[in-house]
């Protein structure tokens, strides 16, 4: 099989998602854990149910905590290199899930000195722009906005800077070089900036847990070699697959292939003609062929969404699934079905995100928690 790679700033090849947990050495979801976060949230998300949530780091700990009233938090993060894909949405609603059913608070660091460090063509206005954009569709996934603290990174940092310094002290270049692939050619820049994405798991003294796409795991590795001799916890996490590109099940859908992805700002229109024109087909050649022998839901793109975020209801998603196995189901007429939901859900965001622009002055600021972060100092 082709050889994959996965690094918070790029994946490539088709993933072996069992060998890359082994790699990255985290922890499968198996059936007790799914089972106590069924009872305690009386259900479980699709994304948790049907695997696509598929790794952890002590989740068990924070089950633990949570069931003798230590409590945990949430925390996660969105770099804003420009506009956001649905790909970027998933941890989100996922996080929302999670902050619903457990009530705790949830910290989002918006990454703008990553994504200028990183991206060699932003400028810093560019950076800021896409800051304030990508800030209203977070909103617009519904957190509660008195125990979420949304925070842009150049804003915060007076508040966490000699915290930062204490965790930039306790790691290596080499451990870097390692764990992310710096070289002599990485702008410094860069290679601080890791530190700035370990803090936000000391906000409180209380386990964090981290709901991600794996790709985001590096990071956390660091955090937990370097958290006890800091005095907090090491961090724990939630790993989810990647939303495959359209083109197929290769890689992630992902920002610097434009084409692969449905962005939050597509219409209807762009969604049709994207869906029609490059979603990965399972299907036959022909309609006589598919109707004999049916089509393959494992390796077709528009059944894969379907079933990571636009089709909730199992027994629906059964039935797309038999018939299209079947040939009973052509290509054709999934791929409108996966168009509806699109348009569906973009419609519903495009809702959402306008009565979130009320919303983000709390999640910012005034809110309850972003009031007590802003009065605190980290070191
Ligand atoms: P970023 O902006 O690249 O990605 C934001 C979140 O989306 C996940 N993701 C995906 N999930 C499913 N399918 C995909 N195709 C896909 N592409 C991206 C990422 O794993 C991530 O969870 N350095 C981070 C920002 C950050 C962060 C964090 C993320 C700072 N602190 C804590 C997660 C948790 C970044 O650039 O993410």
């Amino acid at each position: 099989m082709e050889e994959f790679s996965v690094t918070p700033w790029k994946v490539t090849g088709q993933v072996d998602y069992d060998k890359l947990r082994r790699q990255f050495g985290t922890g499968r979801i198996d059936d007790d854990m799914r089972n106590r976060i069924k009872t305690i949230c009386d259900g479980l998300h699709p994304m948790l149910s049907r695997g696509f949530f598929f790794s952890q780091r002590d989740l068990k700990l924070v089950l633990d905590d949570y069931e003798n009233g230590k409590g945990f938090f949430l925390y996660t993060g969105r770099g804003p290199s420009g506009p956001m894909h649905i790909g970027h949405l998933v941890p989100l609603i996922f996080t929302k899930w999670l902050q619903d059913k457990f009530d705790v608070n949830l910290y989002i660091e918006i990454t703008d000195d990553e994504k200028f460090l990183f991206k060699r063509e932003l400028s810093w206005e560019d950076v800021g722009k896409h800051a304030a954009d990508n800030i209203l569709d977070i909103a617009a996934v519904g957190f509660n906005p008195d125990r979420t603290f949304i925070f842009k990174d150049s804003e915060y940092v007076k508040n966490v800077y000699p915290l930062m310094l204490k965790v930039a002290k306790r790691i290596t270049f080499s451990t870097t070089r390692a764990v992310f692939g710096f070289e002599n050619e990485t702008n410094i820049g860069s290679i601080f900036y890791p530190a700035y994405q370990v803090v936000p798991t000391f906000f409180e003294q209380k386990r964090c847990l981290i709901p991600n796409a794996i790709d985001q795991d590096p990071f956390w590795r660091i955090q937990r070699d370097i958290a006890e001799k800091l005095g907090y916890k090491k961090t724990a996490a939630i790993h989810s697959k990647f939303i495959p590109p359209l083109q197929g099940t290769e890689g992630k859908m992902s920002a610097s292939a434009p084409d692969s992805a449905v962005w939050l700002t597509d219409d209807e229109k762009t969604v049709k003609r994207k869906i029609n024109k490059y979603a990965f087909s399972g299907g036959q050649t022909t309609v006589e062929e598919h109707r004999k022998r049916g089509g393959n839901p494992d390796i077709d793109v528009s059944y894969q969404w379907l079933s990571i975020l636009f089709e909730p209801d199992n027994k629906k998603l059964r039935r797309i699934h038999d018939e299209y196995h079947s040939g009973k189901l052509l290509s054709g007429e999934l791929k409108a079905i996966l168009i509806e939901r699109v348009n569906g859900f973009l419609k519903e965001h495009r809702k959402n995100r306008k009565k979130a622009e009320k919303l983000v002055d709390k999640f910012m600021y005034k809110g309850k928690l972003a009031k007590e972060m802003w009065e605190r100092a980290y070191e």
